[in-house]
């Protein structure tokens, strides 16, 4: 009578163990796009529900093929079961929708990702068997796939340098790569500043200058067009001057002089004193860079001035609109004098800065003439007071003398 008691407790335990160990299959658990597999994978499960892939139709064996409407282990990774994709197959499995014209064409998605993959450093070096490289997963995720413009993405623009970074940061390379922290350098960059701290979104990511899915160093000759896509004036006078030309095969490249990746705010001085790392002992070329800079100098420093005696005007007061507006046309004019200086020719440089200098000067002169005429005005006014004070007390003598005599 004991022994059948004893049984049906172990009975009772065994199964509450086992339903410990299995989730419980409620309907949040099984979904149309998890099936059953969500059961037993829950992490994935969730992931998954939150992308983009599953309001679509895709499910979990479509990438990893098997049996969703079974619990059994053995059946559910049956027949056609692919398991964990190999790194070397997943942009290829990726492909087998993201380059089908007829699936994507519905979304107006592209179907160029896996061409061009296979076109980038990534790609290449996978074809050659290096498994360290970016696969479509490593920079979006294998369950939790957003859209970029999703802020969660971890390709969207505020992101991405992030999602590089991974790999492209300090340490994150094993062996020789070590060495090639592009991620810290970027973000002490004018242009990772100007994106995340300015909120300025037309600064460049990593995407922008080596393309998406294509990522590849720009080629030797071509950085100039991948920097003129923003900025076009500094290209236009680069294009036109000495430094387009190569001469034995070198000249030099806007990366030659700004950096890859650390570019930093505009430091005019720079047109005199960068010269000498390229051109050191070469009496011309430095005198040219002086040259540059002095016609650069000579004009901020007038209008400076010019911007000194406006502020001054504004204090006493004195109507000064459109000294302000005047200020600004200079302001402009000195601005365009830095992408003119890529022609590396002083007198291209000199069209912007003598019209600064100018307006400088032509301030100064028409406020020094007011002020001149105030200081005028203002001596009369002493003159005229003292008169007034001085006929009173005259006046005040002869009242009094008046009164004495009475
Ligand atoms: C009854 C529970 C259960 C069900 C149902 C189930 N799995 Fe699993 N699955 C597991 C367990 C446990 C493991 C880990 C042990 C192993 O590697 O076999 C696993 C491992 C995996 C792995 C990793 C295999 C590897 O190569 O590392 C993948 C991928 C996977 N399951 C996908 C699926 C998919 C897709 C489905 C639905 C078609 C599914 N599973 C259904 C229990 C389940
Ligand atoms: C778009 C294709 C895709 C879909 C859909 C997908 N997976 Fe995966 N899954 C992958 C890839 C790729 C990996 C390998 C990730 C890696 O190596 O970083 C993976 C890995 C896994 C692993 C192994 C995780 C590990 O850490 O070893 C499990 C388990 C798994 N998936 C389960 C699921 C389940 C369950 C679903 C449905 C809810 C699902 N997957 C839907 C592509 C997919
Ligand atoms: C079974 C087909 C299929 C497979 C396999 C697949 N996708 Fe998708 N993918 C889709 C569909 C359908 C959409 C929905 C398109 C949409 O909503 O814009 C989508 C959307 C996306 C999006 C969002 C695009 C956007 O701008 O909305 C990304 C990113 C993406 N997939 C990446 C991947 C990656 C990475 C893999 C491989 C790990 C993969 N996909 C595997 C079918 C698939
Ligand atoms: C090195 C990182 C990286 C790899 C590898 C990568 N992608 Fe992308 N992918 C991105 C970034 C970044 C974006 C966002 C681009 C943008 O905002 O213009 C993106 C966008 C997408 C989109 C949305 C396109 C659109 O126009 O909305 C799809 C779909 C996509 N990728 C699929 C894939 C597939 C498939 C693979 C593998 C063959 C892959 N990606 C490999 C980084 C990557
Ligand atoms: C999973 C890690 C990983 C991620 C994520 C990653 N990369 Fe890479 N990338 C590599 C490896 C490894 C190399 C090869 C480096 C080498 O051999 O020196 C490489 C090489 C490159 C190269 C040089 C290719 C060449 O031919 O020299 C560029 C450019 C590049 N990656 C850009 C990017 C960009 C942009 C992103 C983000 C959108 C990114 N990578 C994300 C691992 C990654
Ligand atoms: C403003 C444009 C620009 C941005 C932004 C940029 N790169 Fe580059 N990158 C270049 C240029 C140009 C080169 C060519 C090498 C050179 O001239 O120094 C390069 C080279 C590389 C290389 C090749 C290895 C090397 O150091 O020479 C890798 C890897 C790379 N970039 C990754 C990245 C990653 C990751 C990011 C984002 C964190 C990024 N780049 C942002 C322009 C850019
Ligand atoms: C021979 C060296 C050299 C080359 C090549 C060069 N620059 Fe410059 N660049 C300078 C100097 C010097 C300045 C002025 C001060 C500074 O930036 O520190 C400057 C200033 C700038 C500025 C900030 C001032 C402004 O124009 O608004 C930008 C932006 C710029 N360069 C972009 C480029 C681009 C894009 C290219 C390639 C088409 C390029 N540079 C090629 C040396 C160079
Ligand atoms: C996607 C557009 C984009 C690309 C590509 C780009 N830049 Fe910029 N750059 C910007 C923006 C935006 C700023 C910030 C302007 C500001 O805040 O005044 C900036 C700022 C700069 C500055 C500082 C200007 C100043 O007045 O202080 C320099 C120098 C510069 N970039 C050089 C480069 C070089 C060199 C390359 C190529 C290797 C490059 N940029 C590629 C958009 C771009
Ligand atoms: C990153 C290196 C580098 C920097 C910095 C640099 N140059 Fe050059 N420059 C070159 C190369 C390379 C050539 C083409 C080969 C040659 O002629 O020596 C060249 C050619 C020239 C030429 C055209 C040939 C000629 O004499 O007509 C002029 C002018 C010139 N540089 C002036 C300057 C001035 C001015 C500066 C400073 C603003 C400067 N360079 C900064 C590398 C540089």
């Amino acid at each position: 009578m004991k022994t059948p008691l004893v049984f049906l407790l172990l009975a009772v335990a065994t199964l509450t163990a086992h339903a410990q160990t299995v989730p419980p299959a409620g309907p949040a658990a099984i979904t149309a796009s998890s099936g059953r597999c969500g059961v037993c994978h829950p992490a994935e499960r969730v992931q998954f529900e939150k992308s983009r892939h599953a309001p679509e139709g895709v499910r979990c064996v479509s990438c990893h093929g098997g049996n969703d409407r079974s619990l059994d282990a053995g059946a559910a990774h049956g027949a056609g079961f692919r398991g964990r994709p190999a790194r070397q197959d997943i942009p290829a499995l990726c492909a087998t929708c993201h380059s089908d014209e007829g699936r994507m064409r519905p979304y107006n998605l592209p179907v160029d990702q896996y061409a061009l993959y296979q076109t980038s450093g990534h790609g290449q070096r996978l074809a050659r068997g290096d498994r360290q490289v970016a696969v479509c997963s490593d920079c979006h995720g294998a369950h939790e796939i957003l859209a970029p413009h999703d802020p969660a993405s971890s390709v969207n623009q505020l992101n991405i340098p992030q999602t590089c970074g991974r790999c492209h940061g300090s340490r994150a390379m094993p062996g020789a790569r070590e060495h090639q922290d592009v991620l810290k350098k970027y973000q002490s960059s004018v242009h990772a500043r100007a994106l995340f701290e300015q909120g300025n979104l037309r600064a460049p990511t990593c995407v922008s200058c080596h393309g998406v899915h294509g990522a590849n160093p720009p080629n030797v000759g071509d950085v100039d067009k991948v920097c003129g896509q923003c900025h076009t004036a500094e290209r236009r006078y680069y294009t036109s001057g000495g430094h387009a030309v190569a001469r034995g095969g070198r000249r030099p490249e806007c990366a030659s002089c700004h950096e890859a990746h650390g570019v930093q705010a505009a430091r005019p001085e720079r047109l005199a004193s960068s010269c000498a790392v390229c051109h050191a002992g070469d009496a011309r070329r430095l005198d040219l860079g002086r040259r540059l800079w002095t016609e650069y100098r000579t004009a901020a420093a007038e209008v400076d001035k010019a911007a000194a005696l406006v502020a001054k005007a504004d204090a006493i007061p004195i109507q000064t609109e459109d000294y302000h507006a005047r200020i600004e046309e200079a302001h402009t004019y000195l601005r365009e004098a830095l992408p003119a200086a890529h022609s590396v020719q002083p007198e291209v440089v000199a069209g912007f800065t003598t019209r600064a200098r100018a307006v400088g000067e032509e301030v100064q002169k028409e406020l020094e003439g007011k002020f001149a005429n105030l200081r005028q005005h203002r001596y009369v006014l002493i003159a005229f007071w003292f008169y007034v004070l001085l006929t009173l007390f005259v006046l005040k003598r002869f009242r009094d003398q008046a009164a004495r005599n009475r």
